[in-house]
């Protein structure tokens, strides 16, 4: 029997313009590694943090959170240790702690023996990603955990929807190198919309849905848009319209804000038309003396998973 699971948490993309904090999807790219141990000794330990500067204490790091949220439901009689291996930097609005929260909570289910579900194990979740975003929601541990596309159709109760992904979907992503907290970026939003808007919105996110579901890319591309959170948001990220503008110019089928910021991610059809756009963006940002990092990655179906 294992005692100990190497996994891969991925980064994902949540709101996916129209769906604000219901829509998101996964990235294969890039993603956190974890190394979750059982132990004779109870409780849950976080052991090791490489890559970025997150606590060691169980009740102040997102995985361990997560990770003991799932442990006090379960009461095993036995311990973990939690080893994070970050690629995701935090605050890029990737999923950052979704990757951190999922992860902890998957490979203890695996180790245990899979008492819960998918389902179940995003409600754990929830509670470690929501000490690092001061709120609770699902839209970037749905993804992490399910893969592909998803839908969080209720919160109470926690119901998820997983949404077809078409084949030759690719993601491309910049990541501007500051950082925005995604509590700050949530203060700054309307409490309010006009209805005008909200009318504009749910129609889009319907028909991004409808898209998704028949393969229709040029439905994708007519409802990727955002008229409620990006045109307040999108003043905390430098030269997002200019990104944009170069992302649509070459091809892109739509461009927006990835979760909270400051990451840009714009979803196209087939590899070739996904590197142009981020060829693109990278000359935008070249230009600018702001750091950035991007990737280009197909939508990965299969969210976090053991590795070999
Ligand atoms: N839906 C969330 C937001 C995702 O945009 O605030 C970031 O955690």
């Amino acid at each position: 029997m294992t005692n100990e699971l190497k996994i891969f948490s991925p980064a994902t993309v949540a709101n996916v313009s129209c769906g604000f904090d219901v829509l998101g999807f996964c990235l294969d790219s890039i993603g956190d590694n974890m190394v979750i141990r059982k132990t004779n000794k109870k409780g849950v330990f976080v052991t090791k943090v490489e890559g970025f500067d997150l606590p060691l204490e169980t009740e102040l790091n997102v995985a361990g959170v997560s990770a003991l949220a799932m442990y006090n439901a379960l009461k095993p009689d036995c311990g973990f240790e939690i080893e994070i291996y970050k690629n995701i930097k935090p605050g890029s609005g990737i999923g950052s702690s979704a990757a951190s929260a999922v992860g902890s909570v998957f490979a203890m289910n695996e180790l245990l023996g899979r008492p819960y579900n998918k389902t179940e194990l995003t409600a754990f979740a929830i509670k470690g990603e929501a000490i690092a975003s001061k709120c609770e929601h699902a839209d970037n541990l749905a993804p992490a955990l399910f893969g592909g596309f998803t839908l969080v159709k209720s919160m109470s109760p926690l119901e998820i929807l997983q949404i077809p992904t078409p084949n030759n979907l690719y993601a491309t992503i910049i990541h501007p190198q500051i950082e925005i907290k995604t509590s700050e970026s949530r203060a700054i939003l309307p409490k309010q919309v006009p209805l005008e808007d909200a009318i504009t919105q749910w129609s889009n996110v319907g028909s991004l849905i409808h898209g998704l579901h028949t393969n229709d890319y040029q439905l994708i591309k007519r409802s990727l848009h955002d008229v409620i959170i990006e045109p307040h948001r999108s003043k905390l990220i430098p030269h997002f319209n200019d990104v944009k503008k170069a992302a649509l110019n070459h091809g892109a089928l739509g461009c927006g804000i990835s979760g909270s910021g400051p990451s840009i991610f714009a979803l196209s059809e087939g590899l070739e038309h996904a590197e142009h756009v981020e060829n693109a963006i990278k000359t935008v940002y070249s230009k600018t003396n702001i750091a950035f990092e991007t990737y280009v990655s197909k939508i990965n179906t299969e969210g976090v998973k053991i590795l070999e």
